[in-house]
């Protein structure tokens, strides 16, 4: 008998809305600075009202949190700063009760080099079951093509271990060694941990560093067969004992890259897309559609139970490695004006202060975010325009506490200032005074209130998590166009994905144009719809019908930044 999620929909996580957040920076209960569980149900109605339906929880484990929790020391226990397993299922069942999946981390590439596992490995002999669960070697001339993730860090992927006179190898910081997916034992561990969480009804797994788990020599050591059939074997578990439940493929690699996460549907069930992300912001600043369209027409398809995982920012830096090295120096002259805002190769800023504090700009990116064919991820505090703060180290920047209101540490923490676990951003144009849930909530124009509008007015239309993405051609490269289409009588995404015989009727078909105007001056644009000559857009914030579309091109005119959503209906469809 297979332990059944808490969603009903076998492909729900397809018309999921994903908020991130860190238990650590979101409410703390007790005063003692830290974020933990108890404080996160007391917000479940806030996440609720905002209309998202899965949260997505940052490493939460027992951890010395040298890498945000990424460096883990127990797998299956509860960091005792956030509460106690008790405390996480309730938290669980809360948040199930109010209709919100949960997804939580899976981070098997390595742990911290605290982890009991890392320590008996190093006193154990050579060749021992032990001192075999993470990758030693006498030399670090070894897998020398494999790139250096933390570059602003680490000089090598391999670090010499006193203790065991040998290097061990990592990807990520020195003291987060690589396991050894060579062992057994190793895999053994990991499906134990996984089943740990998925039998207390945990509905999503993000499995971090993925691409990394094996390493051969002469290759750099990413996206490897080997790891491939490791993840088809934690897929395969999965299948087996459990229903509705979802991987999210961490794997920042280029789409041909990446779509192998996918497998024939015995991999991942969805993947980030790393590299529209950066090129969503390139797009902006230089007012032309071409870098969207450009990697879009590069992304191949996937198949029918995937789906790609979308997102603006996120806990890590802005990543820069999947543009060219063009494209990367573009990228930090138009949004990194300080050295300080860098970071590896990335930019370590939010999403306000990156479009200048613009609600415009804001605005039309969420827009793309909501709209663009895959599952939404929000940042926790974007919501409400959160700033960064740029004078803490490696990429907590982006980390600092959630702005509730203008209380004592933004309605975050009873403690006294200094005690918390990173300070509240204090400064006048992003300071908690300023920005917060409570001010938001009450001014009726806030951003909060426009994201609570456009993510209820997203969750209507099943076209955005399911149909087709058909981008238009209009000589005017500063208006993206592009016509999204949901048939659920057809058989695959394939089906409809040229628009050659686009169905526009029958039930539940949903065809919808979305128009953004990229430049930060007014433009026109006239679109080829002849293919739905008759049909009438409806403007979907307002539901106002605009004229109807007939053979000749079709004239728009678009403020700066702004972008409309248009519904495609035919003549003798019922009123919705
Ligand atoms: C990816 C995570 O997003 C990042 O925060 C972390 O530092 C690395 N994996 C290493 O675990």
């Amino acid at each position: 008998m297979k332990k059944a999620g808490s969603a009903s929909d076998p492909l729900w996580y397809k018309d999921a809305i994903i908020y991130e957040l860190h238990v650590r920076t979101f409410q703390d209960s007790n005063g003692d600075g830290i974020g933990d569980f108890p404080g996160l149900i007391t917000r479940l109605d806030y996440l609720q009202e905002l209309g998202v339906t899965c949260l997505w929880l940052l490493p939460f484990f027992p951890s010395p949190l040298r890498d945000d929790g990424y460096d883990i020391a127990d797998y299956v226990s509860v960091n005792p700063s956030y509460g106690n397993i008790d405390d996480f299922k309730r938290f669980l069942q809360a948040s199930h009760q109010r209709g919100m999946q949960v997804l939580i981390e899976l981070v098997v590439n390595h742990t911290s080099d605290q982890h009991p596992w890392f320590q008996a490995a190093r006193h154990a002999p050579p060749g021992s079951p032990e001192r075999n669960f993470y990758v030693w070697s006498d030399t670090d001339q070894i897998y020398k093509d494999a790139p250096i993730i933390f570059s602003d860090t680490e000089k090598s992927n391999w670090t010499w271990d006193e203790k065991a006179n040998a290097y061990y190898w990592h990807r990520f910081f020195s003291h987060q060694p690589d396991l050894n997916f060579e062992n057994p034992a190793v895999m053994e561990e990991v499906l134990k941990a996984m089943r740990f969480w998925l039998d207390m009804g945990v509905d999503g797994l993000r499995l971090d560093a993925i691409p990394y788990l094996v390493e051969r020599d002469g290759t750099m050591c990413e996206n490897l067969p080997e790891t491939h059939a490791i993840i088809k074997r934690l897929r395969a578990a999965i299948d087996a004992e459990y229903t509705n439940r979802f991987t999210l493929a961490e794997a920042n690699q280029w789409p041909p890259e990446v779509r192998p996460y996918f497998g024939d549907g015995d991999e991942c069930h969805m993947a980030f897309h790393f590299p529209l992300m950066p090129r969503i912001y390139m797009a902006l600043r230089q007012e032309d559609r071409l870098p969207i369209t450009d990697i879009m027409a590069r992304t191949p398809p996937i198949p029918d139970t995937c789906q790609w995982g979308l997102f603006l920012r996120n806990h890590d830096e802005l990543t820069l490695e999947m543009v060219t090295s063009d494209e990367r120096d573009y990228m930090y002259f138009a949004y990194s004006a300080d050295p300080r805002m860098r970071v590896n190769s990335g930019i370590r800023r939010r999403l306000a202060p990156l479009l200048d504090n613009n609600r415009l700009r804001i605005q039309l990116l969420n827009s793309l975010l909501l709209s663009f064919p895959g599952t939404p991820i929000v940042y926790y505090g974007d919501e409400i325009g959160m700033g960064d703060n740029i004078y803490l180290g490696d990429r907590n920047s982006v980390r600092t506490p959630m702005q509730w209101n203008s209380d004592r540490n933004a309605g975050f923490s009873g403690a006294n200032p200094s005690r918390l676990s990173f300070p509240v951003i204090m400064d006048p144009v992003w300071g908690y005074q300023a920005v917060n849930v409570e001010s938001q909530l009450a001014d009726p124009s806030s951003l909060l209130h426009w994201m609570r509008n456009m993510i209820a007015l997203r969750k209507l239309f099943q076209v955005f998590g399911r149909g087709t993405m058909e981008f238009l051609n209009p000589e005017n490269r500063k208006v993206l166009a592009y016509i999204r289409h949901y048939d659920p009588a057809s058989r695959s995404r394939e089906d409809t994905a040229t628009g050659a015989a686009r169905n526009v009727t029958g039930p539940g078909v949903e065809t919808v144009l979305c128009v953004a105007n990229l430049s930060r001056f007014a433009q026109p644009v006239s679109l080829d719809l002849s293919e739905f000559a008759g049909m009438t857009p409806v403007e979907m914030l307002g539901y106002v019908p605009f004229p109807v579309v007939t053979e000749q091109p079709y004239p728009l005119t678009l403020a700066p930044y702004t972008f409309f959503w248009l519904e495609l209906q035919a003549p003798s469809a019922p009123a919705r």
